[in-house]
């Protein structure tokens, strides 16, 4: 009782029950530690929205989906039906379902901008590793969340593609096919899978990826917003111990995203109402046709989000192994006469160059394009440990550092665009040599980040009031 603070007798109504719940919770302390007292940079630019808008896509995504949940039923034989029944005959459900459909596309468009401002600042770097492992741990859940939440509708794209995706686990050497069985629960999807896919996409998943976003923003705030400069503005604070350079986020940055939130919901608007299938994108209209195991669809491409990726997995062919193992080849080369490591750790390298060609030998090339798929991913959570460079941000660094993050940015366009068209051998070729620019660009990161001369770095933020 001895820390309760007392409130004068005459105060409002309002502070008085503030006061009570403030010496049994510490809402007043987080409100100010999150909100009215967190000093964000001044400079924030067009890409600090997307955090923002990345959590109101999370709310309206939980918000749709509980109202879907009430109409949609996880039966192989009714769930295409009940997903028609919302559409047609239930109040305002189809505005619910399109709400949810281009929820999704835009949670991705929102989480790869947000993705790529992190990337070009430099904001994955110390102190911030965390926030980013965070961020790469909700990426994978997201992925996982969206998969599972297109079979629902049980359409021939919903079918199919879960089809082709769980059978990529088959092909993991040993246990590949006892854990496609898992996770279909069947031996081809059926109304198991449906199930058990319905009890991640609504429960467990969705639990996780709350979880992670809250740890995401208390890492955030533990050590403060990076900006488009790069510049620490902790390293320069007030008598007060505020920086210079911060504003309190609310209500600056409140309203700020006002902003932000108006052009989002314009567009978001736009295309519920006037073209929430967006030519096929969002929702692919394959899957306007009723999930049927005898007749496979000609053509089988996952949603765009996904096809950066699927064009990395069709691109390993037994062909392209040759390649990978040049690339191994080479790596253990380097390793062996230029890295300045002990001849210990050279001896492990060149012995692990020998057991992974053997093994890239040994394996099937399916296998080896479901570990590029998921390498894909995987390697952005080593990304705050591969970059090098003297500054974070990229206004500072070379400017051919610049083109090349523009290559990569046109690599990662051209790899989605092969993902969606029907496997040709020109493609093939293309999406190979896509793929080894991805990985190049992070795994010779540590190696080019060093390289170039590197511009000034101010030391407060530039900022000009508009
Ligand atoms: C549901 C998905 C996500 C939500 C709701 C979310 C939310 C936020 C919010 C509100 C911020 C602070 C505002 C801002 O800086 O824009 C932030 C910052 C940040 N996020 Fe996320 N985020 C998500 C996904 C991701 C992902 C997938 C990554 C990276 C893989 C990521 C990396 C970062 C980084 C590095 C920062 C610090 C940026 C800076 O200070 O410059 N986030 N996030």
């Amino acid at each position: 009782m001895a820390d309760f603070k007392e409130i004068s007798a005459d105060a409002p109504m309002a502070d008085k029950a503030l006061n009570w719940i403030d010496n049994r919770f510490p809402l007043s302390k987080m409100y100010k530690e999150h909100l009215s007292e967190y000093y964000a940079p001044k400079n924030f630019n067009f890409f600090y929205f997307f955090g923002s808008l990345a959590l109101m896509v999370l709310v309206i995504q939980i918000v749709t989906g509980i109202f879907l949940v009430m109409h949609y039923k996880p039966d192989a034989a009714q769930a295409f039906a009940s997903v028609e029944y919302i559409m047609r005959d239930v109040p305002w459900g189809w505005l619910v379902r399109y709400m949810h459909s281009t929820g999704a596309s835009a949670f991705f468009i929102v989480v790869y901008l947000h993705m790529f401002r992190g990337l070009i600042y430099g904001s994955f770097r110390k102190p911030r590793e965390l926030v980013w492992l965070f961020g790469c741990a909700i990426f994978l859940a997201l992925m996982g969340e969206a998969f599972m939440g297109y079979l629902l509708p049980w359409g021939q794209m919903s079918y199919w593609g879960a089809q082709v995706i769980v059978n990529l686990f088959s092909a993991i050497p040993f246990i590949g096919p006892d854990l496609a069985l898992l996770i279909r629960g069947d031996y081809v999807v059926g109304d198991a899978t449906l199930n058990r896919f319905f009890s991640f996409h609504v429960i467990a998943v969705p639990l996780v990826l709350l979880g992670l976003v809250v740890a995401h923003i208390i890492a955030l705030h533990e050590v403060g917003s990076n900006n488009p400069d790069g510049v620490e503005i902790k390293a320069h604070k007030d008598e007060n111990g505020r920086p210079l350079d911060g504003i309190p986020f609310h209500p600056y940055y409140t309203v700020h995203d006002i902003v932000g939130v108006t052009g989002f919901l314009l567009v978001f608007c736009a295309i519920i109402f006037f073209a929430p299938e967006f030519g096929g994108y969002f929702l692919e209209y394959n899957n306007f046709i009723p999930a049927d195991p005898l007749k496979t669809p000609a053509h089988i491409a996952p949603v765009w989000y996904f096809t950066p990726y699927y064009s990395m997995l069709r691109a390993i062919t037994s062909e392209m192994m040759y390649a990978l193992i040049a690339c191994v080849l080479v790596a253990a080369y380097l390793g062996a006469t230029r890295a300045k490591i002990s001849s210990t750790l050279k001896g492990v390298v060149i012995g692990a160059a020998v057991v992974g060609i053997a093994l890239m030998l040994a394996i099937d090339a399916k296998f080896w394009g479901v570990v590029v798929m998921g390498g894909a991913v995987v390697i952005l959570f080593f990304l705050p440990w591969l970059d090098k460079c003297a500054v974070k941000s990229i206004r500072f660094r070379p400017d051919w550092h610049v083109y090349l993050y523009a290559i990569f940015v046109v690599d990662f366009f051209i790899l989605g665009y092969l993902g969606m068209q029907p496997p040709s051998s020109l493609g093939e070729r293309i999406s190979q040599i896509g793929t080894l620019f991805y990985f190049g660009f992070f795994l010779l990161m540590p190696w080019w980040s060093t390289l170039g001369e590197t511009k000034p770095v101010p030391e407060r933020v530039n900022f000009v009031a508009h």
